[in-house]
């Protein structure tokens, strides 16, 4: 289904955000972006987005008032965070006036507006330790850090939003996402970089020493930690599903979103470098603190509710993607 609805992208400047904004443009979307370029690439929406960029933040009510006033915004997808884990243990204030402090002014402002669909960008942090894996939707949330605590905030807002208000939302449950846009226009770019797959091509461009290995006797196939790896455009096309299954009248839902399928660290790597067709050197240290030895979701919720089918699970497919980006932009 295509339309001429304006949807409200926030972080749409970002990784995964700018991968949505191009799924939503290919199904005839208009797109307004709200990103404050704190960690977002302007370069990026200028030059592959084609979209109108508004620089602000999601806590300027202000703003928020003055971009709805003056659009047709249908919906909201919201990506707008800041997600590094260290740092919300380091400075929890910071995360909860981000995500929450931020995301209630948005929710508040649309309400304002009489915009009342939203789809949300939340985490598998939010289930804390796993008691059973694959995690499904309805396992215990007991969030192990402020930044996964501040997402699960955002989840009871918006039952509470829904209940008193009628705000219909679609949150998504992230396991790890990865990979670049199949045609190179966006990838991943973070400052500071935490996530596997770049810090790997990293140090296969010969921009980093090594890699490290945090842990090698879990309880898993090699001794090395188990996460859920999904490619990025799998993950923007199931917010435009999400988000039609909003503007068709569906009531408010929670999906995970990821692979099923665990990959070692290990496994990552002999990957990696068969991809890259590089040797790069590997530096096993010990195990960090709180990191849970599988991380693996269910998704078959949105495979069945919204009819979500991953084009590029394979970890390879995945991996080509990510080395061709990091290639383009990193070399
Ligand atoms: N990357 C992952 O694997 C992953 C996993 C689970 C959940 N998530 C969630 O997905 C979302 C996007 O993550 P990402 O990896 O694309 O991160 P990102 O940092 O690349 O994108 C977030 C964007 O939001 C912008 N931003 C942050 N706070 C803002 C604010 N207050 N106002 C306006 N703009 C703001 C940043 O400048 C950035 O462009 C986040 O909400 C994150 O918590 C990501």
């Amino acid at each position: 289904m295509s339309s001429n609805s304006t949807i409200l992208v926030t972080g749409g400047a970002g990784y995964i955000g700018s991968h949505a904004v191009l799924s939503l443009q290919e199904k005839g979307y208009d797109v307004v972006i709200l990103d404050n370029l704190v960690y977002g690439h302007r370069d990026i929406v200028e030059n592959h987005l084609n979209v109108e960029l508004v620089v602000g933040d999601t806590c300027d009510a202000a703003l928020l008032e003055e971009l709805f006033r003056s659009r047709e915004i249908t919906a909201v997808m919201h990506f707008a965070a800041y997600a590094y884990v260290g740092e919300s243990v380091a400075n929890p204030a910071k995360y909860y006036h981000n995500n929450v402090v931020g995301t209630l002014t948005l929710l508040e402002a649309m309400q304002r507006a009489g915009v009342d669909k939203f789809v949300f960008s939340s985490t598998c942090a939010t289930y804390g330790v796993p008691e059973t894996v694959p995690i499904p939707e309805t396992h215990p949330q007991n969030p192990i850090n402020p930044y996964g605590g501040s997402k699960l905030m955002v989840e009871r807002i918006l039952k509470d939003f829904d209940t008193a208000y009628g705000l219909k939302s679609v949150t998504f449950r992230y396991f790890n996402a990865a990979g670049a846009d199949p045609y190179q226009r966006t990838g991943e770019d973070h400052h500071p970089e935490t996530h596997l797959i770049p810090l790997i091509l990293l140090t296969a461009l010969g921009k980093r020493d090594a890699i490290k290995i945090f842990g090698t006797n879990y309880p898993t196939r090699d001794g090395t930690c188990i996460r859920d790896y999904i490619h990025v455009t799998d993950l923007a096309q199931a917010h435009v599903l999400g988000l039609e299954y909003l503007l068709n009248g569906g009531n408010s839902e929670v999906f995970n979103l990821g692979n099923g399928n665990g990959f070692t660290v290990r496994e990552m790597i002999a990957t990696a470098k068969e991809v890259t067709q590089t040797d790069f050197a590997v530096e096993e240290t010990e195990p960090r603190p709180g990191d849970p030895a599988m991380l693996v979701g269910s998704s078959d919720r949105a495979r069945n509710i919204l009819n979500w089918q991953p084009q590029y699970a394979d970890l390879n497919q995945i991996f080509r993607h990510a080395w061709q980006w990091h290639q383009l932009r990193h070399q």
